[in-house]
């Protein structure tokens, strides 16, 4: 279990460090440093003795220190941290040294024993703007992440899209679905022990599935709204995704995110995604998902699509017309999306044009749940 540290677990956890770094260190001598510190109305004593050899920590009190020091746990903390300067805690009362202060030079300041080499990877002029860098993908996976693969409304949606994207390239539809994917146990053995791969590389479909993705020059993750989010069978392909990355932290846009393992240049992805209920707003929980994914897989999204009313657009006899024209703009959509790496606005608002939230229409499904409850038939 995660406990919160004890302060003097933490100055000896501290001495631990400063000793990894004190054989190589220029300034060595004998002596001691001795601390009394007060934390939360308790008083810690403890010291570190040195030679020419080490740091050792000890707790308590040694007789005729070198230097004493003697503050608030924080203020000694902030000061090790160089937030707070030697002279401003003294002369604010907050630090009481007694000795030879110069001895503190002990302590070496190196933070890294070696240097890191920490992969390059940086933004690129495509993620900044892929449309303006736009190159025709070679080959475009759809990945149908929807419990009931091609059974479901997310299938029914996605084809005229696949159609439009056909005319012009080579796509493949890939159902999550078939694939056993085990959930991340967050072992870190995919950054630690073999990097690089998962424990349950040889054992589940996870590998096979990525290294299909990582061919494409752009892929679209559709899947239905489940309980305002993703179905647990994507999420759980995106959580095992991170055995992709190096461990190291890099700076990307405003942000910091890790180097990739695969390096695919031009790669992007689309959004294709549908829900029942009739509001725009039950997409916003996957949006700011997939906008934070996008940036830490240095992968820029160049389309959303996001069709509400699923359901009730395929069922109503009112909505046969919008259905129709959603059908329609879909197909120039997945066309304009392959060419342009964009999808125009007008199409977009065909695709996604709201149905109407009529009481009638509320009453009608509210009657379907209730006439089919126990029925057996889950075909709607
Ligand atoms: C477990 C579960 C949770 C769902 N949660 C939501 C939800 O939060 N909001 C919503 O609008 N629709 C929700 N739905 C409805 C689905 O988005 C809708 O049934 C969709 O058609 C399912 O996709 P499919 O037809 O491809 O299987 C949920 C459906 C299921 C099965």
């Amino acid at each position: 279990m995660k406990e919160v540290l004890p302060p003097i677990s933490i100055m000896e956890k501290m001495v631990e460090k400063l000793q990894s770094n004190y054989p190589s260190h220029s300034f060595k001598k004998e002596g001691t440093i001795q601390f009394h510190l007060n934390h939360e109305g308790k008083r810690i004593n403890c010291f570190i003795k040195v030679d020419a050899h080490s740091l050792n920590f000890y707790e308590g009190i040694t007789e005729e220190p070198t230097v004493s020091v003697k503050s608030s746990f924080y203020d000694w903390l902030n000061l090790a941290g160089g937030k707070l300067k030697p002279v401003a805690g003294v002369f604010t009362g907050r630090l009481k040294f007694k000795g030879d202060t110069s001895f503190f030079k002990v302590l070496p300041r190196k933070q890294l024993k070696n240097k890191v080499i920490v992969p390059v990877d940086p933004v690129t002029r495509f993620e900044r703007n892929p449309v303006k860098y736009w190159e025709k993908p070679g080959k475009v996976v759809v990945l149908n992440a929807s419990p009931r693969g091609e059974k479901g409304y997310t299938e029914f949606y996605l084809k005229p899209f696949i159609k439009g994207i056909e005319k012009h390239t080579e796509v493949e539809v890939v159902y999550l679905a078939k694939y056993k994917i085990n959930p991340c146990k967050g072992c870190f053995s995919c950054w630690v022990d073999i990097p690089g791969e998962c424990i349950y590389k040889e054992k589940d479909g996870h590998h096979k599935l990525s290294e299909k993705l990582f061919k494409a020059g752009l892929i679209v993750y559709a899947f239905p709204i489940y309980a305002d989010g993703m179905p647990g069978i994507l999420k759980n392909f995106f959580d095992r995704s991170v055995s992709r990355a190096y461990p190291y932290l890099i700076e990307g846009m405003k942000r910091v995110r890790h180097p990739r393992r695969y390096i695919n240049h031009n790669h992007s992805m689309v959004i294709f995604s549908i829900c029942a209920f009739f509001e725009k707003v039950n997409f916003k929980p996957v949006k700011a998902y997939f906008k934070a994914l996008a940036h830490n897989r240095h992968t820029p999204v160049v389309a959303e699509i996001y069709r509400t009313t699923a359901v009730g657009l395929h069922a109503s006899p009112f909505a046969y017309k919008l259905l129709n024209n959603a059908i329609a703009s879909l197909e120039e959509a997945g066309e304009q999306l392959v060419l342009k790496g964009k999808i125009n606005r007008r199409t977009l608002k065909n695709i996604t044009k709201l149905v109407e939230k009529k009481h009638t229409s509320i009453n009608k499904i509210n009657e379907w749940w209730d006439e089919n409850k126990e029925s057996g038939n889950h075909n709607y």
